[in-house]
C-alpha cells in the first residue's frame, strides 16, 4: 500500500473506533480487561475518564517513564487520551501533557474527555507524528502506545521525536514489532493494519531506526509474545467459527486470502515491546 493509502485506511479505522466510543455503546468492560492485562492497575484506570480507555494499547509506557512534577510530556498518537490523563496526574499543575493524533474524531473525543473531567494541564493537537506540531527542544518526555507501527514513515517519526525532545530528554514507547517477515497477503490486509500488525517493522530494524535518529542508551524494557488470541464461537448453523483477536481487534480469518494455519500462527511473528531511549 502507498503511504497515503495507509494513512487513509488507519484514519478511517480509528474514526470508527472513536465514534463507537463516544456513542453509548463502547465495550468498556472489554477495554478494562485489555488494559489490566497490559499492566494498568484498577486504581489507575478508575482515575481517568472511562471513554479514554478503548483497549487500544500494547503496553503501559507511563508506568516506567518515571514522570516528575513539572515535566512536559508529548504522547504520539494519543487516541482517547488514556496515557495523557495518567501522565497529567504525575506531572501536576506545573507540568503539561500534549497529545497528538491525526484522527479528528479521536482529538474531539480526547478534548471532550479532558473538559468533562477538568484536566487543565492536558492539550490535544491534531497532527501527524511524522510532522510533529511541537517546537525543537521543547519536550522532556515522549511517550507512545501502539502507534508507530501504523506509520509508513517510521524513521521520520523517530527523527521528529528526537528534534522536539530537549537535550537530556527521554522517550518511552510501547509498540508491536515483527520477529519474522509477514506474507504479502497479511501485509496488505487493512484490518490487520488497524490491528497494529501489517505495518509493523522487524524488531532489529525498528531499534536501528531509533539509533539512526540520534537516540542513545536504547533498552527494550518489556516484551510480550501473547498478543494474539484465538476465539471459537458457534455460528448459527452449528459449525465452529474461528476468529483471531489481536490487540483488541477481532479478525475474521475467512476475510484474509491466506492459509488458515499461517494466520493462526501470526502470534509467533509479532511481539509487543516497550523501549526506553535518551537524547543525551
Ligand atoms: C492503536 S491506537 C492507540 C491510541 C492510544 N495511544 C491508546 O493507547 O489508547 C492508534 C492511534 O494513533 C493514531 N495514529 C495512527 N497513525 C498516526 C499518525 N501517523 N500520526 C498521528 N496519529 C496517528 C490513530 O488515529 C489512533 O488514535
Amino acid at each position: 500500500m502507498e503511504s497515503k493509502e495507509v494513512k487513509k485506511s488507519v484514519r478511517d479505522s480509528y474514526t470508527k473506533v472513536a465514534k463507537r466510543s463516544s456513542s453509548c455503546c463502547g465495550e468498556e468492560s472489554k477495554s478494562v480487561d485489555v488494559s489490566k492485562a497490559l499492566g494498568y492497575s484498577l486504581d489507575e484506570l478508575s482515575s481517568i475518564p472511562d471513554e479514554a480507555n478503548m483497549g487500544l494499547g500494547c503496553g503501559n509506557p507511563t508506568a516506567i517513564a518515571s514522570l516528575k512534577e513539572g515535566e512536559v510530556v508529548l504522547d504520539l498518537g494519543s487516541g482517547g487520551g488514556l496515557d495523557c490523563f495518567l501522565a497529567s496526574q504525575k506531572v501536576g499543575d506545573t507540568g503539561k501533557v500534549i497529545g497528538v493524533d491525526m484522527t479528528p474524531d479521536m482529538i474531539d473525543l480526547a478534548r471532550d474527555n479532558a473538559e468533562k473531567n477538568s484536566f487543565t494541564n492536558v492539550e490535544f493537537r491534531l497532527g501527524e507524528i511524522e510532522n510533529l506540531p511541537a517546537a525543537d527542544n521543547s519536550i522532556d518526555v515522549i511517550i507512545s502506545n501502539c502507534v508507530i507501527n501504523l506509520s509508513p514513515e517510521k524513521q521520520r517519526v523517530f527523527n521528529e521525536a528526537f528534534r522536539v525532545l530537549k537535550q537530556g530528554g527521554r522517550m518511552i514507547i510501547s509498540d508491536i514489532v515483527l520477529l519474522k517477515p509477514l506474507s504479502e497477503a497479511i501485509r496488505n490486509n487493512k484490518k490487520l493494519l488497524a490491528a497494529c500488525v501489517s505495518g509493523a517493522e522487524l524488531k532489529n530494524k525498528y531499534l536501528e531506526m531509533i539509533e539512526n535518529a540520534g537516540f542513545e542508551d536504547i533498552q527494550v524494557k518489556q516484551k510480550s509474545d501473547n498478543i494474539t488470541q484465538e476465539v471459537e464461537r458457534e455460528k448459527e448453523d452449528g459449525e465452529p467459527e474461528v476468529k483471531l483477536v489481536i490487540d483488541g481487534v477481532t479478525i475474521d480469518i475467512e476475510d484474509i486470502n491466506e492459509d488458515k494455519e499461517d494466520i493462526l500462527n501470526l502470534g509467533k511473528s509479532i511481539q509487543s515491546i516497550t523501549v526506553i531511549a535518551n537524547k543525551n
